[in-house]
């Protein structure tokens, strides 16, 4: 095993910190972060602490699936050891365990319409292996669900990253729409908030989300209310520094219960949205206006994100409103 110098940080800074290390040019790129008791090592080209390391290994998936496959698909998505293929991927004549050796995972899929209804919940269908849990990581941290039935939106890898960027420590959080814990993970783990109390109205999502609290140690900080959140929302008066809003096309529903969710004080709102790409800056002042009338308070617009496309035209994007 090669030795490399570390830079040793908690789980919570650890992508951050390798981000900052690859910007400043200081990262070993050729050889993987590992855990180092309850801390993270990182490879970096200098320092006082060397430890061993195992080399990243430089796998081609692409070229693989050509041994095994005459006509092979260009994309698909990988969560955890379970691959999916896009819908419509004619996989009849396929030898699915070479396949599956080939792309190094245990289980295949193939995508189906994710259900448009409330719950969102996924329909892949599963074409190797016996079940569709994963433990899918992602900002270093692990995301455990039945992937057959709950969705886990890859394109929105950025808006979870950019949650658990923010500076939540010591925060009192209200997700309500909180899936699996797409963002309630990330303040907790990353962002350490005090406590997000997470509101979702699909049980396997929930089933998913004690999986992933316990999984990432942070069970203790986390309340879970299971069903309607135009009800659950009611028990949540004044307490929160933050209420994320993320539901597309529209959370508008719960928007007046979120601001009886603030502290007197105020606080920050992330509303999501899906809005036409003419119309983003339009929209955010309509919103910022209407919360405004409804709270009796100033509201400030502190940053527009811009998530996916989610189809022609039409953008999801998060408003970060503060208002006190
Ligand atoms: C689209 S998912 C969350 C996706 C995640 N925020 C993201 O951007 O990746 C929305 C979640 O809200 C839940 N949901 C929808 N309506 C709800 C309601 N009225 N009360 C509680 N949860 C609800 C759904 O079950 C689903 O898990």
């Amino acid at each position: 095993m090669p030795t490399s110098y570390a830079y040793v940080c908690s789980r919570g800074e650890a992508s951050k910190e390798y981000d900052r290390l690859r910007d400043e040019g200081l990262l070993k790129k050729d050889l993987k972060p590992m855990p180092y008791g309850e801390l993270i090592a990182i490879p970096v080209t200098f320092g006082d602490l060397e430890l061993d390391f195992q080399i990243v290994e430089r796998f081609n998936p692409h070229d693989s699936l050509k041994t095994v496959l005459s006509d092979p698909p260009k994309k698909w998505e990988k969560l955890g050891d379970l691959v999916i293929f896009q819908q419509g991927t004619d996989t009849t004549d396929w030898p699915l365990d070479k396949v599956a050796e080939a792309l190094n995972c245990n289980r295949l899929a193939i995508q189906n319409e994710i259900d448009p209804g409330i719950e969102r919940k996924s329909q892949l269908d599963l074409i190797h292996g016996a079940d569709g849990w994963v433990v899918h990581r992602e900002n270093f941290i692990d995301y455990e669900f039945d992937a057959t039935q709950v969705m886990f939106s890859s394109g929105n890898v950025t808006e979870r990253r950019r949650m658990g960027d923010l500076r939540t420590d010591g925060e009192t959080i209200v997700d309500a729409f909180c899936g699996i814990g797409y963002y309630t993970l990330q303040f907790l783990v990353r962002g350490k908030a005090e406590h997000v109390h997470a509101c979702e109205i699909n049980p396997e999502s929930i089933v998913a989300l004690k999986k992933g609290l316990e999984r990432n140690s942070v069970s203790d900080r986390c309340t879970i209310y299971p069903g309607d959140n135009r009800q659950t929302l009611k028990q949540l008066r004044g307490i929160a520094d933050r209420v994320v809003l993320g539901l597309i096309p529209s959370s508008m529903n719960v928007w007046g219960l979120a601001i009886r969710c603030l502290k007197d004080s105020g606080g920050i709102l992330h509303i999501h949205m899906n809005v036409h790409e003419n119309e983003i800056e339009e929209w955010a002042n309509k919103t910022a206006e209407w919360f405004e009338t409804a709270s009796g308070k100033s509201t400030k617009i502190i940053h527009i994100e811009t998530v996916k496309q989610y189809c022609p035209h039409i953008m999801h994007v998060v408003l970060d409103l503060e208002i006190n």
